[in-house]
């Protein structure tokens, strides 16, 4: 027996406590919201399911699972629900309980078919709902909205109770959640955040993949992604004008085609119509360009045909780069899917000798060996039972992909294709499997690889340094009409003269709706910067005010200026050795809770993997009140510009430009610490004279 609970005082508490005594001191417990036990769960057909995440706990640790499982469970069903966990913890990796998934289909609504004592509590169903719909979640049953293993929360039970506390929360309270699990509801004020998410925050020495798989296992950690577990997430919409800016900007700094022009008559090829990988296709066509997209799962070519974000399949790689000739002759945009291997395709284009203008790669290889990454040589089914039944062999044959992969790569680049990575740790994956040639150095990856990556070179330097970035809202009315108004006004705030990125996002929402960009809540994206995204936030929430639209929720993407520390990733282009630090994205949260956005969150991981970034975003309810109008003007140009800060620290151009006359502009509220730039030759000599002293003594 355990030394601890043998102490006399300990058992004489303990003894105390009972169901009886905790089912007492809870309102907001599943008995209160089940009469009786949900019957047992039924599957949708045709709707995508995780697969196994391996199952590997020890005895003791799996019993440690399921009586953390059982912590949701009111204790009359224990013996019904034990097996049956144990029965999804051994066979998928994880305890979903899926039973208490509400039937059918779930879809976010009008915030005014909620229950709640405040609307922020409302409005914050509506986006959970919206992460879950099986039209916008990657793998709805397990709750996995995008890239994978990215959940909103870990199981169905903290569903249910995240949605009861959202319905009670009032404006003097802030509902925590960690990793998931709803810790309660506090006393607060209404100027507090409503509600504070992390997710899988590790302690430094445990935040590697094997205490990361036993957490999740046991039930102690989520996977939040970004945006996903953010519960911020708008459908693939949300990476399309990223991908968009992505590729437009590669197009003009690699094949010299000039800012004022299209990527009409040119080549794009990737891999992966997934979460949002997906949003390739879409993009490339409101770019001008042609493009041929391989994917292994037919479900997903098929969301996006159904979609209208893919114009055609085929399942012949010669034919999809006959048909992509032929549209790139007609200087027309066209989105062509490849089902197949992305590897077979390009070895098509190697064997042909079929020109490539721009190549990435978008399979999910921040979890390669977990299922983001198809072996070449088997089906996608076949895929799917070897990552279940035999984890080596499929490793083996992913590393054994992985290595054919760069081989095609550097041969096509040799030919003069521009390959840059896509920020899913393709190049890291590929080093992983012992090839050190990807590395700058040749060794390690601590000076980068030998490809360029899309934030260190496009989207770093032309975007995130001048805070441009992944500012988002959702009509929480539901309404057609409020997301049209609501698309006219973020226009009208926009000078296309300013900068071509201004022009580029003027673009982009004037053509917004005609390019069918909403899947799921009626929501819009549109890259700005600190000023931008102050002005259209007081714009829309004057518009609620007025009784224009509706009720607004604010947010945006990770994928950012200031919320993200990802040295793989947003913070590549940092290059004063900053770019290992955490202490952007934690401030970022710090300082937008402080500031009374609705909702704040911090996550480790996102796109990139645990372990590699910590990310932080916001939700603000725009309820047209003056309490937001005061947050918007402090909160948001903070959210953008504490990241352009910490770049213009770095010494990046763009980003002193615009810390520079940020400090005019709000000269007397807002004061940015700039660096005086040393000259390299001055430093390099200064270096060099005290080694030469250095090796002589
Ligand atoms: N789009 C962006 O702006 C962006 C930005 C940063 C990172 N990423 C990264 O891109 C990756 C993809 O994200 P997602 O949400 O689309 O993930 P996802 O898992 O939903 O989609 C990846 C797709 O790739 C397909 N695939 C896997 N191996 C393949 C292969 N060998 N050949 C062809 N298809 C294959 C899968 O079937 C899947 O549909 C992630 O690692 C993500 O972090 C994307």
């Amino acid at each position: 027996m355990n030394n601890k609970l043998s102490d006399e005082n300990y058992w004489e508490v303990y003894a105390m406590i009972s169901n009886d005594s905790i089912v007492k001191a809870m309102t907001i417990r599943l008995d209160a919201i089940f009469d009786e036990l949900p019957p047992p769960p039924e599957f949708t057909g045709g709707i995508r399911r995780a697969p196994t995440r391996h199952f590997n706990l020890s005895q003791k640790d799996t019993e440690l699972a399921l009586k953390n499982a059982l912590r949701y469970i009111p204790e009359k069903w224990h013996r019904t629900l034990a097996p049956e966990f144990l029965e999804e913890l051994t066979t998928r990796g994880r305890i979903y309980g899926y039973r208490f998934r509400p039937g059918g289909e779930i879809k976010g609504r009008p915030v005014g078919d909620y229950k709640g004592q405040c609307i922020e509590g409302r409005a914050f169903q509506v986006m959970i709902e919206n992460n879950l719909d099986f039209d916008v979640a990657l793998y709805p049953y397990e709750l996995v909205t995008y890239g994978e293993t990215g959940q909103v929360c870990q199981n169905w039970m903290q569903y249910h109770l995240i949605k009861r506390y959202l319905e009670a929360l009032t404006r003097d309270q802030t509902l925590v959640v960690a990793s998931g699990h709803p810790v309660g509801l506090f006393a607060s004020f209404p100027e507090a955040p409503r509600v504070i998410i992390t997710n899988a925050l590790m302690v430094g020495c445990f935040d590697d993949q094997e205490n990361w798989h036993r957490a999740m296992a046991l039930g102690v950690a989520n996977y939040g992604q970004m945006t996903a577990g953010g519960w911020m997430y708008i459908g693939p919409q949300g990476i399309v004008h990223g991908t968009y800016s992505t590729i437009l900007n590669v197009g003009r700094a690699k094949l010299g085609i000039p800012e004022d022009r299209n990527l009409a008559g040119r080549l794009f090829v990737s891999s992966g119509l997934g979460g949002m990988s997906g949003a390739q296709g879409k993009a490339v066509v409101i770019a001008g360009g042609v493009g041929i997209i391989a994917e292994v799962d037919y479900s997903r070519i098929k969301t996006r045909l159904d979609q209208g974000w893919i114009d055609e399949v085929t399942d012949s790689p010669a034919e999809a780069f006959a048909a992509a000739r032929d549209w790139q002759q007609r200087r027309q945009g066209r989105a062509i899917a490849f089902h197949g291997n992305i590897v077979d395709l390009l070895q098509c284009a190697v064997d042909n000798n079929a020109a490539i203008d721009l190549l990435t790669d978008q399979t999910s290889c921040h979890a390669v060996y977990d299922g983001g990454y198809c072996p070449e040589g088997i089906s996608f089914a076949r895929r799917t039972e070897l990552l279940n039944n035999d984890s080596a062999t499929f490793r083996k044959m992913v590393d054994g992909t992985l290595r054919h992969h760069y081989d095609l790569i550097k041969t096509l680049s040799a030919r003069g294709t521009f390959f840059f990575d896509y920020g899913n740790s393709f190049l890291k994956a590929v080093y992983d499997t012992g090839i050190e040639d990807v590395c700058k150095n040749k060794k390690n990856t601590l000076d980068g690889f030998i490809f360029p990556s899309y934030v260190e070179d496009i989207m770093g330097p032309l975007l995130f340094d001048y805070g441009y970035g992944p500012f988002r809202w959702v009509c929480l009315s539901g309404e057609e009409e409020d997301l049209r108004k609501t698309d006219q006004a973020a226009m009208a705030c926009i000078d296309p003269t300013r900068r071509f990125q201004d022009r580029d996002n003027y673009n982009w929402i004037r053509d917004a709706l005609k390019n069918h960009l909403v899947v799921g809540t009626k929501a819009r994206i549109l890259y700005q910067d600190a000023q931008g995204r102050m002005k259209i936030a007081l714009k829309f929430n004057e518009m609620v005010r007025n009784g224009e639209v509706g009720p607004v929720m604010l947010g945006r993407d990770h994928h950012d200026t200031g919320g993200t520390d990802s040295p793989y990733r947003e913070t590549a282009n940092i290059h004063d050795g900053s770019n290992i630090m955490a202490d952007m994205a934690t401030h970022c949260f710090a300082g937008n809770a402080a500031r009374g956005m609705s909702l704040v969150s911090l996550h480790n991981g996102g796109g990139v993997g645990i372990g590699k970034a910590i990310n932080g975003g916001f939700g603000l309810v725009l309820d047209g009140s003056p309490r937001v109008d005061a947050i918007i003007r402090s909160a948001i140009p903070w959210d953008v510009m504490g990241g352009v800060a910490r770049r213009a620290w770095a010494r990046n151009e763009g980003a002193l430009e615009t810390c520079i006359a940020y400090n005019e502009t709000r000269a007397g509220s807002d004061h940015i610490t700039l660096p005086y730039l040393a000259d390299d030759k001055l430093v390099a000599e200064t270096v060099a004279q005290q080694f030469k002293r250095n090796a002589k003594s």
